[in-house]
């Protein structure tokens, strides 16, 4: 599998995405029969906040010069993508974010994860989505202070409803993973900073879900790094 790197550049609140980037290019893809779904997929999506005066569109697409009319933001990303969103402070980022996360929703437009419609569930639906699909990396890594490694990567397993033998079975899989294995009973505070987030990306990939997010790049990943973990992961 060959890493490519999309970038998707959000441009100021009422001007989210240059155009054409982060959409699939027709020359650069294979021809739609042949090609699989995208993972994620983003049709017009909106997200407005406030109402009249007070109203913020905090993602709306490049809007129209002579109209003024948002399109909406649209995106693809297909199995082994990796992308990046970039843009100036307030250009909407974390609201893109929280939406691909399944943690907050568009105002408008649609959402396809995996080949799910997520605008149609409802909270327990969504919960169910964020345990099973996507693997959260928060900045601050979000690792529960009194838990050993190896509980914190059974956590996800756990509210999947997973046995404890298996829980720990996939646990350790993970961190032999991310080279935490000799690390497994420690807790986050006898833990170094690359070694507390080793312990967070084995928690995110332990559900093998179909997108990993992160909050920002991990400072000690080189390019090669993520996939090397994703490829050995998933096959
Ligand atoms: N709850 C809210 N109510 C009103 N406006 C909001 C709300 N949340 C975000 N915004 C506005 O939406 C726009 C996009 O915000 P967002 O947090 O997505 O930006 P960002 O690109 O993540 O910025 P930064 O790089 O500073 O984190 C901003 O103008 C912000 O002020
Ligand atoms: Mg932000």
């Amino acid at each position: 599998m060959t890493p490519r790197w999309p970038s998707l550049r959000l441009r100021g609140p009422t001007a989210a995405g240059k155009p054409g980037a982060g959409e699939d290019s027709p020359a650069a893809r294979p021809a739609p029969a042949a090609a699989p779904p995208p993972v994620v997929e983003l049709r017009r999506v909106v997200k407005t906040y406030g109402l009249g005066d007070a109203e913020v569109h905090a993602l709306c697409g490049p809007a129209d010069p002579v109209s003024g009319a948002a399109p909406g933001v649209d995106l693809s990303i297909h199995q082994g993508d990796f992308v990046a969103i970039m843009g100036s402070s307030g250009s909407g980022k974390s609201t893109l974010m929280n939406i691909l996360g399944c943690l907050d929703a568009p105002t408008s437009g649609r959402y396809l994860l995996d080949g799910t419609d997520v605008g149609h569930l409802d909270e327990q639906q969504l919960s169910l989505v964020r345990n099973r699909k996507i693997g959260f990396v928060f900045q601050s890594f979000n690792l529960v202070p009194r838990m050993t490694a190896v509980d914190q990567v059974e956590l996800p397993l756990a509210y999947a409803g997973v046995k404890p033998e298996q829980r720990r079975r996939r646990a350790v899989a993970a961190l032999t993973l991310v080279g935490m294995l000799d690390r497994a009973e420690h807790r986050p505070n006898e833990l170094s900073g690359g070694q507390q987030q080793r312990v967070a990306v084995a928690r995110a990939l332990v559900m093998a879900p179909a997108m990993l997010l992160r909050t920002s790049p991990p400072a000690t990943w080189t390019a090669a790094a993520p996939m090397n973990c994703w490829g050995s992961w998933t096959g």
